[in-house]
C-alpha cells in the first residue's frame, strides 16, 4: 500500500468496543494511523485513554470541545483521514446517518465527510431484523456506505442471531480492501439506473423420489450480494434463486425455484434484460426418471443412478439471439487450473465476462463470506484480492457500470 494510510475510527456504544481496540493495535501493526472518536455511550465500555494510548493520539469526544475546535475541527477530522470507519455501529449510529441527524461530534463527521465510510454494525437480533434498521442500511447502502458483518452467533444479551460484531480480523481485512479500491466509489447511487438486470443465484435440486434430492453446497451469498448491490446503484433487478438460507435483497424482485428446469423457464420468462448475470450452481445433472413413491433399498443390490445433463442457462442466454443481453457474465466454479477453465468458458459460454473462482474445500468459499475472483475478459484477466463477497459485488457493480450500455431506458 503506497504512503501511510489513515483511518478515522469511530467507537460507538457496544459491548463489542473493546474489539475496536484490538483493531487499532493491528491497524497500526500494518502501520496505518488511526484517529479515534469515542461517542459518549462509547466510553460506558472503553475509556479514552486505552484508545489514546493505543492510537498514540488524542481521543476525540466533544463536538464542542474549544480546545479540540482550536486543536482541529470536525472537518478537519474527516479531511485528515483516507477512509472513515464505525466500529461498534450501533443501531442508534446507523440510524443517524441515514437520517443525516448531527448533534455530536460521531454524526456530525459522519455528515461532513466526503470519505468513504466502513461501517461494522452490532446489535441485538432483534433491532437488526426491525424494520427500521434495515431500511436504514438500504438508505446508506444506496448513500456508498460500506458494511463488514454483522455475523450470526451468540449474542452478550443472551440470544443468537445475526447481530454479532464482525471480528478486527474481518474489518481488518474489509479496512485494506477499502483502501485500496479504486477512487470512483463502488456504490455510486444511480449509476446502474435504467438498466434490468437479470441475476441467478444459490444451488438447484433435483429430486431423485418424494424424499430425496441432488444438490450443491452452493450457499447463495455472492448471487445475492450482486442483487443487492445492483439493486443499490439503481438498477431493476430480477433475481431467480434456488433454495438458499439467507433472506431476499431489499428492493430486488426474487423468483424462487427449485430445480435447473425450473431456473431455465423463469430466466428465458424475465428475458429481455440488459445484463445477465449467472451466479448459481446450476446442478449439472438430473435423475433421468423421478420415482413417484420413496425408492426402496434392496439387501446386497449396488443401488444406481442414471443422469441426464441439464440444459446450459447460461449457455442458452447468451446465444438468445435477439434477446441476448448485451452483457452476459458468467461464473467459473473451479476446483483446479481456475484460470485455464475460466478463460474456455469465456468462449465456451459465449460470455463477455467470466468471473472465476477456486471453490475447493481448502478456499472456504462455498457457505463462506469471503472470495478470491478473477474478472477475465478477451481483452484480459484482473486478479483481485481475496474480499468480502459483498465488496466484490460492489466491484462488479462498478465494471458494468463502466460499460456502454447505450441509450438506458
Ligand atoms: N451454468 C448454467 N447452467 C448450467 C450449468 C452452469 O447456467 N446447467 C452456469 C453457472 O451459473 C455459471 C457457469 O455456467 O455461471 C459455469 O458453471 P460451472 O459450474 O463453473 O461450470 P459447468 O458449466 O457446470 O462446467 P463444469 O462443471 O464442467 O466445470
Amino acid at each position: 500500500m503506497a504512503g501511510k494510510k489513515r483511518v478515522l475510527l469511530i467507537i460507538g456504544g457496544g459491548i463489542a468496543a473493546y474489539k475496536s481496540l484490538e483493531l487499532i493495535r493491528r491497524l497500526r501493526e500494518r502501520e496505518i494511523s488511526v484517529r479515534v472518536i469515542l461517542t459518549a455511550a462509547g466510553k460506558n465500555f472503553v475509556t479514552p485513554l486505552s484508545a489514546s494510548s493505543l492510537s498514540g493520539d488524542k481521543v476525540y469526544e466533544d463536538l464542542f470541545s474549544l480546545t479540540d475546535e482550536a486543536d482541529i475541527g470536525h472537518i478537519q477530522l474527516s479531511r485528515d483521514a483516507d477512509l472513515v470507519v464505525v466500529a461498534p455501529a450501533t443501531a442508534d449510529l446507523l440510524a443517524k446517518a441515514a437520517h443525516g441527524l448531527a448533534n455530536d461530534l460521531a454524526s456530525t463527521v459522519l455528515l461532513a465527510t466526503d470519505k468513504k465510510v466502513l461501517v461494522a454494525p452490532t446489535m441485538n437480533v432483534r433491532m437488526w431484523d426491525h424494520p427500521a434498521t434495515q431500511r436504514n442500511i438500504s438508505t446508506l447502502k444506496a448513500d456508498g456506505y460500506l458494511f463488514v458483518g454483522p455475523n450470526a452467533g451468540d449474542m452478550a444479551c443472551g440470544e443468537f442471531g445475526s447481530g454479532r460484531m464482525s471480528e478486527p480480523s474481518e474489518i481488518l481485512l474489509a479496512i485494506e480492501n477499502a483502501l485500496s479500491a479504486p477512487a470512483i466509489t463502488s456504490l455510486s447511487p444511480g449509476s446502474l439506473k435504467g438498466l434490468k438486470i437479470l441475476v441467478t443465484s444459490g444451488p438447484t435440486r433435483e429430486p431423485i423420489d418424494p424424499v430425496r434430492y441432488l444438490t450443491n453446497q452452493s450457499s447463495g451469498k455472492q448471487g445475492h450480494a450482486i442483487a443487492a448491490a445492483a439493486a443499490a446503484a439503481g438498477a431493476e433487478v430480477v433475481l431467480v434463486s434456488g433454495p438458499v438460507d439467507i433472506q431476499d435483497p431489499t428492493g430486488v424482485r426474487v423468483i424462487h425455484v427449485e430445480t435447473a428446469a425450473q431456473m431455465y423457464d423463469a430466466v428465458h420468462g424475465s428475458l429481455p434484460a440488459d445484463v445477465f448475470i449467472g451466479a448459481a450452481a446450476v446442478a449439472d445433472w438430473r435423475p433421468e426418471t423421478l420415482a413417484d413413491t420413496k425408492i426402496k433399498k434392496s439387501a446386497g443390490v449396488v443401488a444406481s443412478l442414471a443422469l441426464v445433463e441439464n440444459k446450459d442457462i447460461l449457455a442458452s442466454v447468451a446465444s438468445a439471439g435477439s434477446k441476448r443481453p448485451k452483457l452476459v457474465i458468467g461464473f467459473a466454479a473451479e476446483t483446479t487450473q481456475v484460470l485455464d477453465y475460466g478463460r474456455r468458458k469465456l468462449d465456451s459460454k459465449g460470455c463477455d465476462i467470466i468471473v472465476a473462482n477456486d471453490v475447493s474445500a481448502e478456499s472456504g468459499v462455498l457457505g463462506g463470506d469471503l472470495n478470491t475472483v478473477h474478472i477475465i475478459q478477451r481483452s484480459g484477466t484482473e486478479s483481485w484480492p481475496k474480499m468480502r463477497k459483498s465488496e466484490i459485488a460492489s466491484r462488479l457493480v462498478d465494471v458494468i457500470g463502466s460499460f456502454d450500455h447505450g441509450d438506458k431506458k
